[in-house]
């Protein structure tokens, strides 16, 4: 079983307009959809629709929406009571794939809600191959939170994943490495935030083809007591770190429809690859082709498994001698509905 903390969850509401939006304008909308959404939510999500048993660990009031919008499709879920609703995210999506995006702050959590989700996770998660912590941290959860949580999961045998932002990226980072977790999948902007590098020039060398930047990136994080690194660089594909190698993958040319959830749908991948224990260059594989499948679809659309394709993405190892040649995908890409 895999787990996910979502401690500010949301409905996603996504728009879809026929013409270009202009600030003041009124607009009659062409569709519009609501999912469950935040980001272990949304992991959660791709595993489940992967046949992969998750489950997500969040605050919701019993009567919440968000808990039936869950229930609909499927996705097991812990929630902690809380006395308020979740909040709503909107993407306002243009022709063209311009997507403008309005999140709520979230409703302030109070301390004995804070501890309750902490309990849970501790809990639930002793027994789960991967903890994953996702998304910002709502008002009243202080930002070393994240670290707590991965230092209270060292002694068990769960893998731990963290994939945050701003303040609680940084305190997370701060207390390394007794809070380095086994992965971390920042963005560029994440990574920069860690390292100090340029965002922008580790995207627009790995784009032309010259990833060195982002690995010496990931190595800072290595070195400070981190498992592994998944550095998603939006177009240019992804890098991965780790104590067994350094890779990079570059995904096929797509339209991008919507990115909301790619990231998300990167690290589910690379979960994927793992419990079924493929290679390291797999493992990247997989992730980059959920992030672009992801991508390809319209609004919070998540990818199923028919709709991620692994063998479209181009492996390189990034330490072999054999750097310039693509590495074949060692196992074939699942399409099965096992359970793990
Ligand atoms: N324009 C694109 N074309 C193809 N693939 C893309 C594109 N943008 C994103 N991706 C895929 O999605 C993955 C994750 O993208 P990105 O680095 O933007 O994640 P993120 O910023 O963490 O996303 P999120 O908004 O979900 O947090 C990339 O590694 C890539 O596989
Ligand atoms: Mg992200």
């Amino acid at each position: 079983m895999i787990l996910t903390l979502t401690a500010n969850p949301s409905i996603d509401r996504t728009v879809v307009l026929d013409s270009e939006l202009v600030r003041g304008g009124v607009y009659r909308a062409r569709a519009s959809v609501s999912d469950p959404g935040g980001k272990g939510v949304n992991v959660a999500r791709v595993l489940t629709s992967s046949g992969v048993q998750a489950m997500a660990v969040l605050p919701a009031a019993p009567t919440d929406p968000l808990l039936s919008a869950l229930t609909t499709k499927g996705v097991r879920y812990c929630a902690v009571p809380t006395s308020g609703q979740a909040r709503t995210n909107i993407t306002i999506s243009e022709p063209g794939g311009t997507t403008t995006k309005i999140n709520e702050p979230g409703a302030s959590l109070t301390v004995a809600t804070r501890e309750e989700l902490f309990d849970a996770v501790l809990d639930l998660g002793r027994d789960a191959a991967w903890v994953v912590l996702s998304g910002s941290l709502p008002p009243g959860i202080p930002t070393d939170w994240y670290a707590s949580i991965v230092q209270a999961l060292r002694d068990t045998p769960s893998k731990v994943a963290v994939d945050t932002s701003d303040a609680p990226l940084l305190a997370l980072a701060a207390s390394f490495p007794e809070s380095a977790p086994d992965l971390v999948k920042p963005n560029s902007e994440e990574l920069a935030q860690l390292t100090g590098a340029n965002a922008e020039e580790l995207e627009r060398a790995a784009a032309a083809g010259d990833p060195t930047a982002t690995v010496t990136a990931c190595r800072i994080l290595l070195d400070r007591g981190v498992g592994a690194v998944l550095a998603t660089l939006g177009s240019a594909g992804a890098v991965l770190v780790s104590n067994e190698g350094a890779w990079f993958a570059t995904p096929p040319r797509i339209q991008a429809l919507s990115t909301v959830g790619a990231g998300d749908s990167s690290l589910a991948g690379y979960i994927l690859a793992d419990i079924e224990r493929c290679s390291g260059a797999d493992k990247l594989r997989r992730a980059v082709a959920y992030g672009t499948a992801a991508t390809a679809l319209p609004g919070t659309t998540l990818p199923t498994p028919e709709q991620a394709h692994p063998e479209s993405v181009t492996v390189r190892a990034l330490d072999s001698p054999h750097t310039s040649s693509p590495i074949p995908p060692t196992s074939s890409p699942t399409r099965s509905s096992t359970h793990s």
